[in-house]
């Protein structure tokens, strides 16, 4: 369910900064022609300006017309403040998308109260280089077709999860959206425990920033699961066994990620208020 085919015939981008510009470079290389995109953004950077300019978008417009899509990429805070321009775009069929973290689908129609269809998705960084993994739910006025706008809208930087009710949202954050942490945690204690096994700092880190990546790259292009991915590389008795055995333990880190996930889970519950 990608691709340009499915991509909105008008389209506006609310925040232009790292997640929504992101997401700009990734539609229009999936075939999103320009002309049907308008950006809002009070400051855009050089290079969105000159992205906009290259690819006919037109930037600021002076009176926007109601979209098809709407996509929400300001920060959450933000919200309040641009909602009072915002609502007369997000009309009775326009989808709104919004990656801002902990603003639920009631704040949103809250804020735009025409709006029906509202999607509300928590991507990750990864989407930066179109490998991000986001959860999605949709208020129950969305439209089989609008909910595939969506969709193409979120996997054009990357893979997308729909989800059954929003109140999963916050235990995707803990999960995926706050996950490439945990990931660049692991390359950086890998380094610390190979110094503390004797190799000089600068090999450690280059050994244990090309496994974390290169074993990313491998999970991510072979059709096998996690496990299967493990048992394969782990000889009864060998090295890689011996350090297993420690990490699997009772107090390893099924455990430990266990707690963490529901303290990122906690918080985002905290934090949505
Ligand atoms: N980055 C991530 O990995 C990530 C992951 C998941 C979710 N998100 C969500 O993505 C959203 C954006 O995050 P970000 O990291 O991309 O932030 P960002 O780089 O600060 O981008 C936000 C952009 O919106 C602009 N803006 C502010 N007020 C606006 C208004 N009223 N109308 C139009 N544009 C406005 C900002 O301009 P100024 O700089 O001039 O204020 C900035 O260019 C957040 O809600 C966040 O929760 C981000």
């Amino acid at each position: 369910m990608s691709g340009s085919a499915t991509l909105p015939a008008s389209l506006i981008l609310v925040g232009a900064g790292k997640m929504g510009g992101a997401m700009l470079e990734g539609w229009l290389a999936d075939g999103l022609p320009g002309a049907r995109v308008a950006v809002i953004d009070p400051n855009p950077s050089a290079a969105m300006v000159e992205l906009c300019r290259a690819h006919g978008v037109s930037l600021n417009p002076a009176a926007p017309a109601e979209p098809e899509a709407l996509v929400l990429a300001i920060k959450p805070q933000g919200l309040e403040a641009a909602a009072e321009g915002l609502a007369p775009l997000a009309g009775p069929g326009t989808v709104v998308v919004s990656v801002l973290a902990g603003k639920t689908v009631a704040n949103l129609k809250d804020r735009l109260p025409r709006a029906r269809a509202v999607v509300r998705a928590m991507p990750n960084l990864p989407a930066s280089i179109r490998r991000g993994a986001t959860g999605a739910a949709a208020s129950p006025e969305t439209s089989e077709e609008q909910r595939r706008t969506a969709h193409a809208l979120l996997a054009s930087n990357g893979h997308v999860e729909w989800l059954e009710s929003e109140d999963l949202i916050d235990a995707v954050t803990a999960v995926s959206g706050s996950g490439p942490a945990y990931v660049f945690l692991l390359a950086e204690t890998l380094a610390a425990a190979g110094v503390a096994a004797g190799l000089p700092p600068d090999v450690a880190a280059r050994l244990a920033r090309q496994t974390v990546a290169g074993a990313g790259e491998l999970l991510g292009q072979s059709p096998e699961e996690p496990g299967s991915l493990r048992q394969n590389v782990t000889s009864p008795g060998g090295t890689t066994a011996a350090a297993l055995g420690v990490l699997m333990a009772e107090d390893g880190l099924g455990p430990l990620m266990r707690d963490a996930v529901a303290a990122a889970k906690r918080r985002a519950g905290e934090l949505a208020g």
